[in-house]
């Protein structure tokens, strides 16, 4: 059936003439054993059995045709063609169309077996996308060496922020049965150059850091290694109280050191390729050093020094906050992080989300990118859509991720994304054990974009639409073309609906699903969505210039000069740094009110739209997917609605503004 449980490795049959080129150059297989050579060997067979119904045999001796899969050391052909290897480090790779002794052959050489893994795949997609075979000089290195998924995995397999059924990790049965699903999530992964995985939620108790459940991980890194992907744990930092049976967790006390070295030594006698921990302190109520006067820095240098010895990392995250009364919760992460700059160990990573409050439909950069030069920073993003509608509404994250990627910092110096100041990506997973894995077909797209912007944070979203397209609906370009204009415009019309111009977290309490811009009661004060709009009668948006929070003044100055100047400012953020007047005349030439309205309208058409298009594709699309996209759909449309109808009523009881004339909201 199909329910896309295949994701984009779904090895269709490609149409006749494809197959008269790809024939020829695809014949046998010349390759060593090993554990990846062998993930390699059987995911190629596979692809060329599913994609030209042909079985790809293994030879020891090169032919026209052959496919030589390997590095120097575990193939003499291979070595004899003294490729150029250097500098694509133990995952990148090279693919070549070559002459070997007279014969026709496809090269796929790397220094390592991984990267041979890695070309293997890319060999594939080039089949998947219909793409020739011939001439190839392909070279690709992975422009950060940390791609990690954080899964929000609790031990009982329920997923905090999880919109596609329980946890895949089966933790009942492990370790003694390993679902052959956990093969499948690692080729997935490795296809798009996933190579790190946490298993457990940031907010997941101390568990799974005891003897029984490290080698239920053991399993899972054993099943996943030879993918290239190493598992890593969630620490809590009260672990040695809770599981350690120690009176504190102060970082600085010798007994507490001493427990988390003996766990350290622990965990790598059973993985001996253990990743690292991550580590969610002093937020949201989480334990850490702070209770103890501490800093994160003590924290995280305690944790560092027991992984050391190992070549493990602590992966530190920035995702705090606590706003007193007053206090602008945008500017916290910052003013915690930034002077601990250069304080921390070498195998120390300081995670940050991608904007400075929490995973909104669209935020301003973060402002630690750039600004921490002395700490590898890794680059956070919210695969499952928390705040986008979870799985139903339609939002292809890949253009968010851009977006973030390609802001300048301007730190140093002008002309530096965030993409040349981090050192890696993780995406909170969206993966589940619904068939489908992601809660929806077009999530899935969320989890291929996440993997191929990390291993390479230059391609363009919409090539990236265009490739999952084609290797998860067709390649026919009349589904091709339609399917990627809907993602291209899908994220932004999730913004129109939800929160245009720059309004952020208006979603209802707790679950963040639906409007609810009027609560202003929860305990805390930076959790209102009255606190982040700040509508009254004069006009909306959260003054973050220098007469509010100033919290422009994190950025680097040619930064916070166009935040904070409204002629500078794009449309996008306006109300995330400015509160202006109901009547303020926008670019558009339109006031305030009647844009704020017309792009709740606009958000609503947009989905509208989108189902026109998925239904005009009712014939090219096979049954059981198609409905439920459109299901979803359907589902979509009425919730766009409900959002902009409630959106502007609710503005409406503030600014007392009769509707821009033809707008479509109901009076
Ligand atoms: C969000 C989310 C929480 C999560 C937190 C985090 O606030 O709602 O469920 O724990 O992010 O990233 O730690």
């Amino acid at each position: 059936a199909e329910d896309g449980y295949d994701l984009w490795l779904r090895y269709k049959p490609v149409e006749p003439k494809l197959r008269a080129a790809y024939a020829p150059l695809t014949r046998n297989i010349v390759i060593a054993e090993s554990p990846t050579l062998d993930a390699a060997r059987t995911e190629l067979q596979r692809g060329i059995g599913g994609m030209l119904s042909a079985q790809l045999p293994v030879s020891e001796t090169a032919t026209d045709g052959s496919v030589l899969i390997g590095t120097p050391k575990s193939s003499r052909l291979i070595a004899d063609l003294r490729l150029p290897l250097t500098g694509l480090g133990r995952e990148g790779f090279v693919i070549e169309s070559a002459r070997l002794a007279g014969h026709d052959v496809t090269v796929i050489a790397a220094n390592d077996d991984v990267g041979a893994l890695y070309g293997t795949f890319a060999l594939l997609r080039r089949m998947q996308t219909g793409q020739l075979l011939d001439h190839l000089a392909m070279r690709e290195a992975p422009a950060s060496g940390l791609r990690l998924l954080n899964h929000w995995d609790n031990l009982d397999r329920t997923v905090e922020r999880g919109y596609a059924g329980f946890s895949l990790w089966d933790w009942h049965k492990l370790p003694q049965w390993r679902d052959p699903r956990y093969t499948d999530y690692a080729r997935a992964n490795a296809s798009v150059g996933i190579n790190g995985t946490v298993l457990t939620n940031v907010n997941a108790n101390a568990q799974v850091l005891t003897p029984l459940y490290l080698k239920k991980v053991a399993a899972l890194a054993d099943t996943f290694r030879p993918w290239g992907i190493r598992v890593y744990l969630t620490a809590r930092f009260s672990a040695p109280i809770e599981i350690g049976h120690l009176k504190t967790a102060d970082p600085l006390a010798p007994e507490v050191r001493a427990w988390w070295r003996a766990k350290a030594d622990e965990i790598y006698r059973v993985v001996p390729d253990f990743g690292g921990l991550l580590v969610k302190a002093n937020s949201e109520g989480q334990p850490g050093p702070q209770e103890y006067g501490r800093s994160h820095a003590d924290g995280a240098n305690m944790l560092a020094d027991a992984m050391a010895p190992h070549g493990g990392t602590v992966i530190w995250r920035a995702f705090v906050y606590n706003a007193k009364p007053g206090e602008d919760r945008a500017k916290q992460a910052y003013e915690e992080f930034h002077p601990l700059d250069g304080q921390f160990r070498p195998n120390v990573m300081l995670q940050v989300k991608n904007g400075p409050i929490d995973f909104q439909p669209r935020e301003p950069f973060h402002p630690l990118f750039g600004q921490m030069p002395k700490t590898p920073v890794v680059l956070e993003v919210q695969i499952t859509k928390e705040y986008l509608g979870f799985a139903t509404h339609l939002a292809y994250l890949g253009t968010m991720w851009e977006e973030v990627l390609r802001a300048d910092t301007c730190s140093p110096k002008c002309g530096t994304p965030v993409s040349r100041t981090i050192a890696g990506m993780a995406g909170v997973s969206n993966i589940g054990a619904d068939r489908n894995w992601t809660g929806s077909q077009f999530d899935q797209a969320n989890w291929y974009a996440f993997g191929r912007l990390a291993w390479n944070h230059d391609i363009a979203a919409r090539d990236i639409a265009e490739e999952w397209a084609r290797m998860t609906w067709s390649n026919n370009d009349s589904v091709v073309k339609p399917v990627v204009g809907m993602m291209m415009q899908s994220r932004q019309a999730v913004v129109n609906y939800m929160t245009p111009l720059g309004l952020h977290h208006l979603m209802a309490t707790d679950h963040h699903y639906g409007p609810s811009p009027w609560v202003n009661n929860l305990k805390r004060e930076d959790w209102n969505p009255t606190y982040f709009h700040r509508a009254d009668a004069k006009g909306i948006g959260f003054d973050r210039t220098s007469t509010g929070s100033n919290a422009v003044s994190q950025y680097a100055p040619p930064v916070r000069d166009c935040f904070a100047r409204l002629n500078c400012v794009s449309d996008d953020d306006l109300l995330w740094f400015h509160h202006v007047p109901w009547t303020y005349r926008m670019r558009s030439g339109r006031t305030l009110w009647d844009e704020l309205v017309g792009r709740y309208d606009l958000g609503v058409q947009q989905v509208h739209d989108m189902r026109r298009t998925w239904d005009s594709l009712r014939s090219r699309i096979d049954d059981e997917r198609f409905q439920q996209v459109d299901a979803f759909l359907g589902i979509q449309e009425e919730e766009a609605q409900w959002w902009r109808d409630a959106s502007v009523a609710y503005f409406q009881s503030i600014s007392k503004r009769p509707l821009p004339k033809g707008s479509k909201t109901p009076a």
